[in-house]
């Protein structure tokens, strides 16, 4: 009986997978003092990612080990799925780089722009593009998130 009630719950476990096939469970490597990691964290945490907190006060190595690309750095550094998940990114990107699973090392938001997840301050959004990289340098951009032009009325 209990070999039966496993089999069924494999079966039904089975459309289940295929509707969310992705375990969302992210590590994220930050520094203790860093703020803008602790939004991007609840952030994440606001879409169902599941986050292990790591602290780190040398964010540098822990970049160097993953080898991340030096110029595409920002504050926290994570890893979700074999991928690295470099700075502010959002986690929509996230879903569709584990739903997608391109042969790529990860994903990047370079520095710290104003407006990402976690760097929210009032109405100001700059410009800026989630970078994708792989391990041969390469660097192409899988999201672009360009903010409505202001519009001047005369
Ligand atoms: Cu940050
Ligand atoms: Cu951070």
């Amino acid at each position: 009986m209990k070999y039966i009630v496993t089999a069924l719950l494999l079966f039904l476990s089975l459309p289940l997978q295929a509707a969310e096939p992705n375990n969302k469970e992210i590590k994220v490597y930050r520094s203790p003092n860093c703020n803008c990691c602790h939004k991007w964290i609840s952030h994440l945490e606001k879409h169902k990612f599941t986050v292990i907190d790591i602290l780190s006060h040398d964010m540098a190595s822990v970049k160097d080990t993953v080898k991340l690309p030096r110029k595409l750095s920002s504050c926290h550094t994570a890893i979700i799925d074999g991928y690295i998940i470099e700075g502010h990114v959002p986690a929509t990107d996230i879903e569709r780089l584990i739903a997608e699973q391109p042969d790529i090392s990860g994903l990047s938001v370079p520095n710290m722009p104003i407006g990402t997840p976690g760097m929210e301050m009032g109405n100001r959004k700059d410009d800026y593009n989630v970078l994708a990289f792989s391990p041969n340098g390469k660097v192409s951009i899988f999201q672009q998130y360009l903010q409505p032009q202001t519009e001047h009325h005369h």
